[in-house]
């Protein structure tokens, strides 16, 4: 488990594929005095990632493997992991399957949000699933990374409503707003007990 030395920041990198909201709400987060993260890394999977530009924005260290060659792109990663003394890693839209290798080298220490309330959808299309099975509730969900996809301890989740006339758009978009305050929650949580 990590912690944090004192009034030390613990230096994290953020992972993403994508547009990158989580990850420009978590810089947001990492810039209050009460957070215990300072974001120090930027990975994306993804060279034309919107996210990227929050990266450039707040002038934080990016680099863009793409994932064709996974056992190499973790070994970059790992290596610039290790140069920049990260301790925590969180995901954030990140779309690649992480190996039970990499994952065994951060072992507690790497966090993802996922848009449904696990152990229900692991997986893709949370929403579409949720709505077709016309469930009364859907969610969102922060939990440890493991070796098996979306079954980390979790460490909180959010329930969301889902309407009779909801479409993947409108839940995904109700989903996504949980999503910002449920992370740092979820960080705050696992660091000061929270
Ligand atoms: C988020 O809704 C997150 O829960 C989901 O991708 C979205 C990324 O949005 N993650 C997964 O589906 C992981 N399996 P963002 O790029 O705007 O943060």
């Amino acid at each position: 488990m990590v912690k944090s030395i004192g009034n030390k920041k613990i230096k994290t990198a953020v992972f993403i594929s994508g547009k990158g909201t989580n990850l420009r709400n978590l810089i947001k987060f990492s810039k209050l005095k009460k957070s215990p993260i300072k974001i120090c890394l930027v990975f994306s999977s993804n060279r034309l990632a919107k996210g990227l530009n929050y990266a450039k924005k707040y002038l934080i260290k990016m680099k863009i493997y793409n994932f064709t060659n996974k056992k190499k792109a973790e070994f970059l990663i790992l290596k610039d992991l290790k140069k920049n003394r990260i301790d925590l890693i969180c995901l954030a839209g990140f779309m690649k399957i992480l190996s039970p290798d990499f994952i065994k080298k951060f072992k507690g220490k790497i966090l993802n949000i996922h848009p449904s309330l696990l152990p229900k959808y692991k997986g893709l299309n949370t929403h579409a699933r949720a709505i077709k099975n016309k469930d009364k509730y859907s969610g969102c969900t922060v939990h440890l990374v493991n070796a098996r996809l979306d079954s980390g301890k979790i460490i909180l989740q959010k329930k969301i409503k889902i309407f009779k006339k909801d479409t993947v758009y409108k839940l995904k978009k109700r989903v996504q707003k949980q999503e910002y305050k449920l992370y740092p929650k979820a960080i705050s949580k696992l660091f000061f007990n929270l």
